[in-house]
């Protein structure tokens, strides 16, 4: 079985699909991730970012893997672990640039399937119902209002320590920006656009615990089953 989680940045996309993974027991895959790693190999090979043949060359030539290490899953680049740089504000805004290229998702398509192949699995990303498994038992697009998913990824980005309502505001109203830039940028491109595919279960989470949002997709693989 296949679950396709899809949507934009901050839905709750990778926490519920590991959670999802857990409970049923699936692999769990993050496509972001991959892109990620293309965005962040590039700049630290120094390649320019809008050379896309030197992009999507280097895409093709990379192998990414994920490997739980203690518990938990990593990305490695050529047998280098990538995890923690891949998260950084520089790639944030840099990886819908790389993921725009069409080299760059074909790259992307056979190692992203190949994680389904004999096993079931939850995947996230944006075109996953879509372009990756169009077929996919189970399709959800998750949304939540913009301003609730920037304020949920500055409290992620703080961990337990929330900062005082002032300094919250304003990381929220930068961390906006941010998104809102991004989601454009993955909307808007002409090859595997972000969109809600037309058999996708619309999930809007703004006011919705992670819970809540994973007991709702459980039932929909329950009845797929
Ligand atoms: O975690 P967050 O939602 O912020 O982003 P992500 O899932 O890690 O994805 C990072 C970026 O990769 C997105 O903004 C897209 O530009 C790109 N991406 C994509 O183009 N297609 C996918 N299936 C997944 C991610
Ligand atoms: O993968 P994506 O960018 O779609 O989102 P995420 O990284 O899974 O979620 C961003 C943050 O929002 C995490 O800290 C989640 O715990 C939180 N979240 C939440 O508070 N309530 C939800 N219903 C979904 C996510």
């Amino acid at each position: 079985m296949i679950v396709a989680i899809d949507g934009p940045a901050g839905s709750g996309k990778s926490t519920i699909a590991r959670e999802l993974a857990q409970r049923f027991g699936f692999e769990k895959l993050d496509t972001g991730a991959m892109y990620r790693a293309v965005a962040f190999m590039a700049a630290d090979r120094g390649i320019d970012l809008d050379d896309e043949q030197g992009v999507e060359a280097l895409a093709r030539t990379i192998t990414i893997r994920f490997a739980p290490v203690e518990g938990a899953l990593r990305i490695t680049v050529d047998g280098r672990d990538v995890s923690r740089e891949i998260r950084t504000p520089a790639v944030d805004a840099t990886v819908s640039k790389v993921a725009a290229y069409p080299g760059v998702r074909e790259a992307m398509l056979e190692p992203q399937r190949a994680v389904a192949e004999g096993h079931d699995i939850v995947a996230e990303g944006r075109d996953i119902g879509t372009v990756v498994f169009p077929d996919a038992e189970v399709k959800v697009f998750l949304t939540a209002d913009p301003r609730e998913r920037a304020r949920r990824r500055v409290l992620q980005r703080h961990g337990g320590d929330a900062p005082d309502a002032e300094a919250l505001e304003r990381e929220v109203e930068e961390t906006l920006a941010a998104i809102e830039r991004r989601d454009a940028a993955d909307a808007g491109r002409a090859v595997a656009p972000l969109v809600e595919a037309p058999d996708a279960v619309e999930i809007d989470s703004t006011a919705h615990t992670i819970d809540e949002v994973c007991d709702r997709i459980a039932r929909l693989i329950e009845e797929r089953r």
